[in-house]
């Protein structure tokens, strides 16, 4: 009895580190929520008014974030795997004057792994809603959408935003 209760025990802890490691079945294309990206470089801020052809998706403000490894991409043209970007959207709230941050609307994500995502110019990438950051995995036609776009950017590796210079 003891002998067995030790080894489930010892199952759940493989179970986890399964898990930690990533080795637990997922889509091929999965890509994670990055908790830490608030500790990252902020790129650039926009705001995106009615005057936008594209206000019906990116009104509000959004803010972009790079982790480490994605500031070398931005010096050179060219994201070494393991760069992370971020695409915070947040709705804005007016008062007293003062436009300031409203309710998240969405958080895009943008991961390199070049051999992983070959498919797709070398670039994972998942959309979280509001204040999920468990499942920001996309339909093939929305996924494509986001390759499409980022394409006209394949001078500078997908990537749209730049620093300020
Ligand atoms: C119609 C074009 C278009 C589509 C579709 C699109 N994006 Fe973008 N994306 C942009 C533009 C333009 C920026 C830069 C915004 C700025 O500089 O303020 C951007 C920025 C980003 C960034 C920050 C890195 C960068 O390129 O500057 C991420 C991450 C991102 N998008 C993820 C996604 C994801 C995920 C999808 C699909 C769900 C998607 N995008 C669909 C145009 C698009």
């Amino acid at each position: 009895m003891r002998v067995t209760s030790a080894r489930a025990v010892i199952a759940a802890g493989f179970g986890c580190l399964a898990c930690a490691l990533g080795l637990r079945a997922a889509p091929d294309d999965f890509v994670s929520f990055p908790l830490d990206y608030r500790e990252w470089s902020h790129v650039k801020s926009a705001l995106v008014g009615p005057q936008s052809p594209a206000f019906a998706t990116e009104a509000g403000i959004h803010h972009i974030y790079a982790n480490r490894p994605a500031l070398a991409g931005y010096a050179t043209g060219t994201f070494p795997d393991g760069s992370i970007l971020v695409y915070d959207l947040l709705e804005i709230r007016e008062e007293g004057g003062v436009t300031s941050e409203g309710a998240q609307r969405r958080v895009d994500v943008m991961v390199k792994d070049g051999r992983q995502y070959r498919d797709t110019g070398g670039w994972g990438f998942a959309s979280f809603k509001g204040r999920d950051r468990t499942d920001g995995a996309l339909a093939a036609g929305r996924k494509a959408a986001c390759v499409d776009c980022h394409g006209k950017k394949k001078d500078r590796d997908y990537v749209f935003s730049e620093f300020r210079k």
